[in-house]
Order: structure tokens, then C-alpha cells, then sequence
């Protein structure tokens, strides 16, 4: 496992890798590494020859400026999990090396940017889709690994891949979980004792959901969610939507086409969490 901090150095080996027909499957990260990240290095291991992850915390996509003050950065950790997985190469770049002049670019995601995360975090998909297209430029990979459990920023790679003509495959990866339920976040560690013992009853509570969905009707399945996580006194709700998987328009009847899924966002304290349920 090799660890390049400057694009140019990154770029010739891959270069020489590409040259012998090797595949690149790429992991982009912020870092704070955990088992669901690692799901992804071992998709990309399985499904191409050459592995790259890159971890960087990107401040473009922070709208909280407490948020990216206090967002883990914990590169040994990360290293030695790294380690346990194929993983080839590890780009770790500073903030002037993907931004040597202020990204001004603007990109138009449509309906897809205006709902849930798009509408509660303002400018955070710019962000996202200058990053993201900054790295997949620079590692130039043949396929990219997103997890689910960022579903709408999911739907928005997909969309900035049509929108730029790229000819990247992108692969969607399931939710890792830890056994309690709990989605694996790197905010996870930010999470004060009580909150932790607390957070699993958003999962049960997407569970019952589900089952609830069987029954009742969207709007009372919305009800629902909303009324136990508000009823929860260290929680306070955003959101939770329920949407079609590709367009994110709202679900009105369980009859309508297509899949659904409910998308959730709180807050734990200071803490943002986000999951999802396919219906
Ligand atoms: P980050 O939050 O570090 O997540 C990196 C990737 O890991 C994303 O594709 C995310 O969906 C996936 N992931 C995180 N937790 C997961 C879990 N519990 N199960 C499965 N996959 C999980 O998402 C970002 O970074 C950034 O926005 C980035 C795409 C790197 C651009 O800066």
C-alpha cells in the first residue's frame, strides 16, 4: 500500500498501472474509516484489479463551519485499517492540492438537489460534485464505489457522471451496520454516551416502519416516524421523506411505480446522523 500526497505523483503510477491494462476501482472518503468504508475497498477488490482510496476532507461541502472544524481526522487509524484490505494506493491530499485556486464551478442537479440533504444543507452537493469530479479526473478510475447510506448523494454521482459524458461505472454498496443497528458514520465518534445508547431506536424505528407500510398509508407512515424520533428527548427530527429511488420525488400512495425509500435525518445533540430504509 503505497501513500501519495501530490497529484502528480499519484497520477504517473497509476499511469504505469493503466499502461499494463489494469483496472482502477476507486474509494473516495473523508476518512475516520470504518467498517462500512472498509465494504467498500473490499467491493473495489473484488470487482477491479488496482485499489485507490482517497481521504479528504473536503471543505467545500461543510455548510457548518463547526461541523468540518469538528470532523475526525484520525490518517494512522485509518492506515492500519487500510492495511487489513487490498488496498494499492492511498491519496491523502491537502486542501491547495485539490484547490490551487477557489473551485467556482456551479452544477445543476435539478430536482435532485432540491429535497432532503439539498434543501437542509445548502450548497453541500456543489461541494460534493466539485470534489468528487476534481478526484475522479485526477485517479481517472474505471469504476467508483459509493455506499448507500448516502443515498441522495448516490443519485447525484450518478447524475454528475451523465452530466460530464464520463464513462465511469459507479457502484452502489450497501448499508454496513453495527449489531445494534446503527448505521456506521464517522460522526459516530462524536456521539456523547447517552446519545449513543439512544441512536439505535432510529433503525428500529425505520424497521417498524416497514412493517407499519404493510397497513397504513404514506402520510401515516410519515406521522409515525416522525412522532417516535420527536418523542425521543435527546432527538430532534429534520426530516423524513419518503421517495421515489431515482427522481427523489415524494411518494404519495404505495401504489405508485418504481422503489421507495425513506430518508432520514436528526440530530443526536450536535451530532447530524442520516439512514435510510428501501420500502
Ligand atoms: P464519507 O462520509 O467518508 O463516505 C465515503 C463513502 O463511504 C461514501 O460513499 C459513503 O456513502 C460510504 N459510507 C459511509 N458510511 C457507510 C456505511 N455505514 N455503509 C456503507 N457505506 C458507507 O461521502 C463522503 O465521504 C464524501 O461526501 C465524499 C464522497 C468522499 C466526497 O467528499
Amino acid at each position: 500500500m503505497k501513500l501519495y500526497t501530490t497529484i502528480s505523483a499519484l497520477q504517473e503510477a497509476l499511469r504505469e498501472e493503466q499502461a499494463q491494462g489494469f483496472k482502477i476501482g476507486f474509494v473516495p472518503t473523508m476518512g475516520a474509516l470504518h467498517e462500512g468504508h472498509l465494504s467498500l475497498v473490499e467491493q473495489a477488490g473484488k470487482m477491479t484489479d488496482i485499489v485507490v482510496v482517497s481521504i479528504f476532507v473536503n471543505p467545500n461541502q461543510f455548510n457548518d463551519s463547526n461541523d468540518l472544524a469538528n470532523y475526525p481526522r484520525t490518517l494512522e487509524a485509518d492506515m492500519s485499517l487500510l492495511g487489513t484490505q487490498k488496498c494499492d494506493y492511498v491519496f491523502f491530499p491537502s486542501v491547495e492540492e485539490i484547490y490551487p485556486m477557489p473551485d467556482t464551478r456551479k452544477f445543476s442537479f435539478g430536482a435532485l438537489e432540491r429535497v432532503m440533504e439539498g434543501a437542509f444543507r445548502p450548497g453541500h452537493f456543489n461541494g460534493v460534485a466539485q470534489v468528487v469530479s476534481r478526484l475522479f479526473e485526477i485517479v481517472n478510475p474505471d469504476k467508483a464505489f459509493f455506499g448507500r447510506k448516502d443515498f441522495q448523494q448516490l443519485a447525484i454521482i450518478k447524475e454528475l457522471v451523465r452530466l460530464l459524458n464520463l464513462t465511469i461505472e459507479i457502484v452502489p454498496c450497501d448499508i454496513v451496520r453495527e449489531s445494534d443497528g446503527l448505521a456506521m458514520s464517522s460522526r459516530n465518534k462524536l456521539l456523547l454516551p447517552e446519545y449513543r445508547e439512544c441512536v439505535p431506536m432510529i433503525f428500529q424505528t425505520l424497521k417498524e416502519a416497514k412493517v407499519l407500510a404493510l397497513t397504513r398509508s404514506v402520510s401515516e407512515v410519515k406521522a409515525f416516524v416522525g412522532e417516535r424520533i420527536n418523542s425521543t428527548a435527546l432527538l430532534k427530527l429534520e426530516y423524513f421523506d419518503i421517495v421515489d429511488d431515482t427522481s427523489l420525488s415524494a411518494v404519495q400512495n404505495w401504489s405508485d411505480p418504481g422503489t421507495k425509500v425513506g430518508c432520514i435525518a436528526l440530530y443526536a445533540g450536535k451530532v447530524r446522523l442520516i439512514d435510510n430504509v428501501i420500502f
